[in-house]
């Protein structure tokens, strides 16, 4: 038996509803054919956009888009795709496949996506190959509600009223794709590209993303933060402009150069895979650790804006495309790092997975007019009700289980949250491949007034197809027994379980 120690009387912190972020990039299928189809398209649409894709994202209440990418923002003109769109400039896709990119989702057609979609806006702007005067004005197209070139632009293209732009990237991976820059070097265009990213409307503030580090550079993170944790000459306090710095970590059975297959994998993969997942945990800490020196009153926020799983393409498929299935083991995937994005709320102040359609860890999978919601869907459909919510103590007794030394793992991970009406929610994932387990949850001195709960659960490689969309799909779990302020129930093996709670 497994204990679940639940502490009520613990509320650890707020859990923003964009840890549960997602990130679209001009690449492959996530834009074209996946989310945005065009008004002329036979696939019932929405001023362009796909319903089907619309509405199955809707429901996991998707709170933050991130666009227009990636290593496609630092060489991404956002004046090449405004206008007529006739008469939009045709570019290169250089970093994805080389294919021809026609603009014909630019700005305006991103802010609709968020209107369908009502979440917040994530722009990432240009560093690697714009210029600071690019910036600059992108930002007063968007957001100046006034008199001035670029407002008068965006009125002429036929939007009257500026948008609301939430977050603001300055700059994507410019330690690679994005420039291949040094961190000092970085930290000075920071500082400079930052200062014309203005705030034209106070109570809309744009939260300014600086570029963070790739997986465990931990010199990155502390140079960057060095040079621009206090700036000089700023208005608003000790802080200067940077509200949040990123990090990218990608889940990889193997390495870059053989990465592993998405499907037919086996139980030693199965670990690797979780194993590689559980080193964001390391991950989050280490560098919380060192924004904790810079930024004790936790104001800049750790934002993990490319996280999820990264396999070998589908065979078939475009190389540049990186289009890959997704099964039970992306759904663990999902279930482990949310949850540690829960538990380090403090730090953790947005996440976005990578990425929304047709590509990576993906939530949905298109094909012509079929859709395919995946695993890690309907992860992110259990897990949406911790959005918002207050980070409540939490603690599960484990083993270590697995096949090889190095790629051990415990059997279980969880968080708790409490929503606004009170209830308590709990998200419990078992890692093993073969093995279920008897829980025993005990909500520390509460009587329980009701308990009920929903799994996902499979084959380890089970996912969803077109031909088979539900073979992996949410399921009520029903044979929770309630005594006191204890719940039991067995968990069955690799399977992902949310537990909603109302105390007396
Ligand atoms: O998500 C795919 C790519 O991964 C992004 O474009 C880049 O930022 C990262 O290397």
């Amino acid at each position: 038996m497994f204990k679940l120690v639940i502490d009520p009387q613990k509320e650890l912190g707020h859990i923003n509803p964009e840890l549960q972020g997602h990130f679209s990039e001009h690449l492959g299928r996530c834009i074209y054919g996946g989310v945005y189809v065009g008004e002329n398209s036979d696939i019932p649409n929405t001023n362009g956009m796909r319903n089907d894709v619309v509405s199955a994202l809707k429901e996991l209440k998707l709170p933050v888009l991130r666009w227009p990418g990636g290593c496609f923002a630092d060489e991404y003109h956002w004046k090449d795709g405004i206008g007529e769109k006739s008469k939009r400039k045709k570019m290169i896709n250089t970093n994805w496949g080389g294919v021809v990119e026609d603009n014909s989702f630019g700005t305006h057609e991103y802010m609709e996506l968020c209107r369908q979609l009502g979440c917040k806006t994530y722009i990432n702007g240009n560093v690697g190959s714009g210029t600071v005067q690019e910036m600059s004005e992108w930002v007063e197209y968007m957001t100046f509600d006034g008199v001035s070139p670029m407002a008068e632009l965006r009125k002429e293209n036929g939007h009257e009223e500026p948008w609301r732009v939430d977050f603001f990237g300055i700059g994507n991976e410019n330690w690679g794709c994005g420039g291949n820059m040094l961190p000092e070097y970085y930290a000075d265009q920071f500082r400079q590209y930052q200062s014309y990213v203005k705030n034209y409307a106070p109570d809309k503030k744009i939260s300014k993303i600086a570029c963070g580090p790739n997986a465990q550079d931990y010199e990155w993170m502390e140079t960057v933060l060095r040079q621009c944790h206090k700036l000089s000459g700023s208005w608003n306090g000790a802080h200067g402009f940077i509200d949040g710095i990123s990090l990218h970590y990608y889940t990889l059975p193997y390495d870059w150069a053989k990465k592993g297959a998405a499907t037919g994998f086996n139980e030693i993969e199965w670990y690797m895979t979780l194993s590689k997942t559980l080193f964001m945990e390391e991950l989050v800490t280490k560098h919380s650790a060192i924004i904790d020196r810079y930024d004790p009153d936790h104001k800049i926020g750790l934002i993990v804006d490319e996280w999820g799983t990264w396999y070998d393409v589908e065979e078939g498929t475009n190389p540049g495309f990186l289009y890959q299935q997704n099964t039970m083991r992306d759904a663990l995937v999902a279930a482990i790092n949310l949850n540690i994005f829960n538990k380090h709320c403090d730090r953790v102040k947005m996440a976005n997975i990578a990425q929304l359609v047709n590509v990576l860890q993906a939530v949905i999978l298109t094909e012509g007019e079929k859709i395919v919601k995946t695993p890690t869907y309907h992860v992110f459909n259990m897990y949406k009700h911790h959005q918002d919510g207050t980070l409540i103590g939490s603690f599960v007794d484990t083993k270590t289980i697995g096949l090889q030394e190095e790629y051990q793992v415990p059997n279980l991970h969880e968080s708790c949250s409490k929503d606004k009406d009170g209830k308590y929610h709990i998200t419990l994932a078992n890692l093993s491949v073969e093995e279920s387990y008897e829980i025993c949850t005990d909500i520390l001195g509460n009587e329980i007034a009701s308990a009920k709960a929903e799994i996902l659960t499979g084959k380890m490689d089970d996912k969803n197809t077109f031909e088979a969309p539900d073979v992996v799909k949410t399921l009520s779990f029903d044979t929770l027994s309630v005594n006191g302020d204890k719940i039991t129930f067995t968990i069955p093996a690799n399977s992902v379980i949310h537990i909603e709670v109302e105390l007396k």
